[in-house]
């Protein structure tokens, strides 16, 4: 198919796919491939921009909320609105679909509600959440646990990203005045119900061979920051004897991991990220810090495997000489999607599969205080957060027809 801006040539009804691909050149990453787009900087601005004119192009009246959240209104804004959408940014090199899904289909499932001449007789609006990843500033979904008040604000204004910029100094070049961020009670007060769709980030829908399906629930899961410290010396006059290197117990403890999210029932553990300092091939780091990704089916089982890794960093420490320390940067415990929103949204679909999912969203947080819903798009290869996510165009389609009848069904 042409598209222009995302739009089929001679129709006003866009397609998900069409969307994404008047993007694709918006924070590609020449360096990790797939997409680099992070709160507040380039990229994510001209996406918001991009947002911004494909909803007003729509008549919907879009504002920045007191966090930097997105909002576009299709009529005026009220209470027990209908609510759906997603996030534009990206984890470091991700795909193209993890986010960005879930906004073009909010946006194509209007055109093809309003080209069937539907209006919503309840406030209805798309929303695009700030900081989903913490691809920048470290915590995932910072938009939307500023928003409900999952996070301080005096915490978040401290966060700083690999730079050294503040999110305060960030968020005020972005026109987000730092003072301001914090619970929004008029933004969270007017959701009535929320539906967030998303690319499928598994093989779930693969296994049950159905395109679309509902969330069931997201494993309890954190981040916690290993700091290890030693003395940075020479690579080539030290004695090994004689070393105190941080990187022998970080390496240990990315070994743990391992072992302990294996021992654990559901359990999942990862370092995805670890920085040697100074960082220098030819010297023995003085400190290492080290980034741990723990999820697992509860609380518990979480709880469990963060405790053994730290036990077994400790340990690893111990022996090298080193020192440790460990700080939880973010949590949330096991989200149970609500049943009956959950049963409903699948009746009017037909009845479509539920299926849990490893993966956080935005719509985890909103579920502690609103009516939440997630649907997910079949994935193929169930890879994502890498350039090789993928979902079919066909199946993208069908997701854009669910959430609309999915809209249309609470907003009528
Ligand atoms: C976000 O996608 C996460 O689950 O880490
Ligand atoms: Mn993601
Ligand atoms: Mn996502
Ligand atoms: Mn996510």
């Amino acid at each position: 198919m042409i598209v222009h801006n995302g739009h089929s040539e001679g129709g006003s009804v866009a397609t998900a796919t069409g969307l994404l691909s008047a993007i694709a050149d918006v924070g590609t990453d020449r360096t990790r491939g797939g997409f680099s787009r992070h709160v507040f900087d380039r990229a994510e601005h001209d996406l918001r921009e991009w947002f911004v004119e494909q909803a007003r192009r729509r008549g919907l009246d879009v504002h920045s909320d007191r966090n930097g959240n997105l909002w576009a209104w299709w009529g005026a804004p009220g209470p027990d609105a209908v609510v759906t959408g997603s996030h534009l940014d990206s984890v470091p090199g991700g795909g193209a679909f993890d986010g960005p899904l879930g906004v073009v289909s909010a946006l194509a499932a209007v055109d093809s509600l309003r080209a069937k001449g539907f209006t919503p007789s309840r406030p209805f609006a798309i929303v695009v959440f700030a900081e989903e990843e913490g691809g920048r500033f470290g915590i995932p979904c910072l938009g939307s646990r500023l928003l409900s008040g999952a996070i301080s604000p005096d915490v978040a204004r401290r966060l700083t990203d690999a730079d050294g910029v503040t999110f305060t100094e960030a968020a005020r070049a972005a026109g987000v005045d730092p003072a301001f961020v914090g619970r929004d009670e008029e933004a969270l007060g007017r959701i009535g119900r929320f539906v967030e769709l998303h690319v499928e980030q598994g093989r779930g829908l693969v296994d049950m061979d159905a395109p679309v399906g509902v969330a069931e629930s997201i494993l309890a899961h954190g981040r916690w920051r290993f700091t290890f410290s030693g003395q940075g010396n020479h690579a080539g006059t030290t004695q090994i004897g004689d070393r105190t290197d941080p990187m022998l117990p970080a390496s240990q403890t990315v070994l743990a991991a391992r072992w302990a999210a294996s021992g654990v029932d559901g359990g999942r553990a990862t370092v995805g990220r670890i920085v040697p300092n100074p960082g220098g091939t030819n010297v023995i780091a003085s400190s290492v810090d080290l980034w741990l990704d723990a999820r697992a089916p509860n609380d518990r089982r979480a709880r469990t495997i963060v405790e053994r890794i730290t036990a077994a960093a400790k340990q690893a420490a111990n022996t090298e000489g080193c020192r440790v320390t460990v700080r939880q940067e973010s949590y949330g415990d096991t989200v149970h999607f609500d049943a009956d929103l959950r049963d409903e949204v699948s009746t009017v679909l037909g009845g479509v599969p539920a299926l849990p999912t490893g993966a956080g969203h935005d719509a985890g947080i909103l579920a502690a205080h609103v009516p939440t819903a997630m649907l997910f798009v079949r994935n193929p290869s169930g890879v994502s957060h890498a350039p090789a996510e993928h979902a079919e165009p066909d199946d993208c389609e069908a997701g854009v027809a669910a959430l609309a009848r999915v809209l249309e069904h609470f907003s009528a």
